[in-house]
């Protein structure tokens, strides 16, 4: 069908966590080894063709910088989809990812589309969280969990397909 959905789509997590360069790479193919810190947010827009309908992307990379916290609301209010970055060789970064899932449990919209995205996978041999840890707390929050590399391409692409499958269709 030419069933067109507009989705605004928000990115959280951690600084350095891997944000605008998934951004990057899905909607420009590029990976930069020297990403510069976001400040504030960038916006972005990517199409995608599915079987029945085709998704059209509006994308706030925000920043994780902590003294942006307060401007989060203004990007994930009316999101449809949200994607909560974590990088797998920091602790820290899963921790706050977590409560970026607490804080859109609470004050997002509730039909919202949530991914948990564990990024750099391709640092396997720096592994700090482990799949399986990752992928059972996303499923007891109904979560998506996959695990990307920014760097390597590696379920970029899959993983902004698999949220615009699980968007409502009108
Ligand atoms: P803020 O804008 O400060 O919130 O950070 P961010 O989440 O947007 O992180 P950014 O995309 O700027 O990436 C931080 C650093 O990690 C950069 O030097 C990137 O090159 C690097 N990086 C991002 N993704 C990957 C990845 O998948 N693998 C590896 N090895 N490095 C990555
Ligand atoms: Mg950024």
């Amino acid at each position: 069908s030419n069933n067109v959905i507009n989705a605004k789509l928000v990115l959280l997590g951690d600084m350095g966590a891997g944000k605008s360069s998934l951004v990057l790479r899905f909607v420009k193919g590029q990976f930069l080894e020297f990403q510069e810190s976001t400040i504030g947010a960038a916006f972005f827009s990517q199409t995608l063709a599915l079987n029945d309908a085709t998704v059209k992307f509006e994308i706030w990379d925000t920043a994780g910088q902590e003294r942006y916290h307060s401007l989060a609301p203004m990007y994930y209010r009316g999101a449809a989809a949200a994607v909560i970055v974590y990088d797998i060789t920091s602790n820290d970064s899963f921790e706050r990812a977590k409560k970026w899932v607490v804080e859109l449990q609470k004050q997002g919209n509730p039909n919202m589309v949530m991914a948990l995205a564990g990024n750099k996978a391709d640092l396997e041999d720096k592994r700090k969280v482990s799949a399986d840890d990752a992928r059972a707390y996303a499923e007891e929050n109904g979560l998506y969990f996959i695990e990307t590399s920014a760097k390597t391409a590696i379920n970029v692409n899959d993983m902004f397909y698999e949220i615009g499958r699980r968007l409502p269709r009108a």
